[in-house]
């Protein structure tokens, strides 16, 4: 009995090595340890035994049970594991490429910002910054608005407190920046963001002007028009010609609105149907003019001997010109399926 008991479990090693699904081993083990199993069977005839032998097989018998327990518990972890395995091999294909890690750029609106600031600046313009939240003072007083003038209601003024404001355009840096500078010459271009309670495709409550200015002894009109041309030629294209507008800024005198020709259609082929002029081959893309004696004096600058010119653009109008985006709202919702485009 003790050699069946021996060859049993000899027999069960072969058998739970090929047996690799929790199925078989499961078979396996009531094949071997069940209640009419291989063990109970040979057990059955331990009465036939001498009272000797009894003890002595009895011992043997228990190892042997042992061990196939033993052997049903790994066979079950190895076939579990074997199953996660061939699970996971479903789903996953190893011999896919790797998903790259996309990195992160600019924003386009900060990424034109840049570039308005950079051509600028080889013109010797050095950049200037201010608060966003603003007195009134540096806002609209110093710029030559008078208490309740109504050139104020162009502004559309998201007001915080009694005289302070979120600035409604980068023009108070000009007064902010001729007083620290002090004496001319001054040539200043002031990036930042400005806000005005208006919203649609086109007007956002927050959004991004560069002011330009300089201020020195025989500066001209003509001064204004050479620097705008050099620089919205470098931003748009050589080709790119200037229309000046008279216009009106409290700040400006004379003042103008800017219009460049359009490149989309600078041939003049499909004009009437080109959405960026609609049809006028113009485009209007900023306001501009001679800096207005009154800021100049506000500013202890004299008037008599210096004269300036300043300009401010919107960067997110140049933004939307430049990369073609019809709809201003889609600069802030951060959509980076829009933001990966650039
Ligand atoms: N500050 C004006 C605006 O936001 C633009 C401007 C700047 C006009 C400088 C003339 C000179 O509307």
């Amino acid at each position: 009995m003790e050699a069946e008991l021996r060859s049993l479990l000899e027999e069960a090693r072969v058998a739970f090595s090929g047996a690799d699904t929790v199925e078989a081993v499961e078979a396996l083990r009531v094949s071997f340890l069940g209640k009419k199993g291989k063990v109970s069977v040979l057990l059955r005839q331990m009465g036939k035994l001498s009272a000797e032998e009894r003890p002595v097989v009895g011992k043997i018998a228990n190892e042997v049970r042992d061990e196939l327990r033993a052997l049903v518990e790994v066979g079950l972890e190895h076939a579990e594991a074997r199953a996660r395995a061939r699970d996971l091999s479903e789903r996953l294909d190893v011999t896919q490429p790797g998903r790259r890690a996309r990195s992160g750029h600019a924003h386009p609106l900060m990424r034109t910002m840049r570039e308005i600031v950079s051509v600028l600046s080889e013109l010797g313009f050095v950049v200037a910054t201010g608060p966003e939240v603003e007195h009134d003072f540096y806002n609209f007083e110093a710029l030559n608005f008078p208490p309740d003038h109504p050139a104020r209601d162009m502004q559309d003024t998201f007001f915080i407190e009694e005289g302070v404001v979120l600035r409604t355009h980068t023009s108070p840096i000009q007064i902010r920046a001729m007083l620290e500078m002090g004496e001319p010459p001054v040539r200043v271009v002031a990036p930042g963001a400005v806000y005005r309670c208006d919203q649609d495709a086109t007007h956002a409550p927050m959004f991004f002007q560069v002011e330009g200015f300089f201020v020195d002894e025989g500066v001209t009109f003509g001064d204004l028009k050479g620097t705008l041309s050099f620089f919205l030629q470098r931003l748009f294209g050589a080709d790119v010609r200037l229309r000046l507008r008279p216009s009106f800024f409290p700040f400006t005198e004379p003042s103008a609105e800017v219009d460049m020709s359009c490149f989309a259609c600078s041939a003049g082929e499909g004009r009437e149907a080109c959405r960026l002029c609609k049809g006028t081959g113009w485009i209007e893309i900023l306001g501009a003019g001679m800096i207005d004696p009154n800021v100049l004096e506000a500013v202890s600058i004299d008037p008599e001997r210096y004269t300036g010119f300043a300009f401010g653009i919107g960067v997110d109008r140049v933004a939307m010109l430049r990369y073609a985006i019809d709809d201003i709202r889609l600069l802030t919702e951060n959509d980076t399926r829009f933001l990966a485009q650039f």
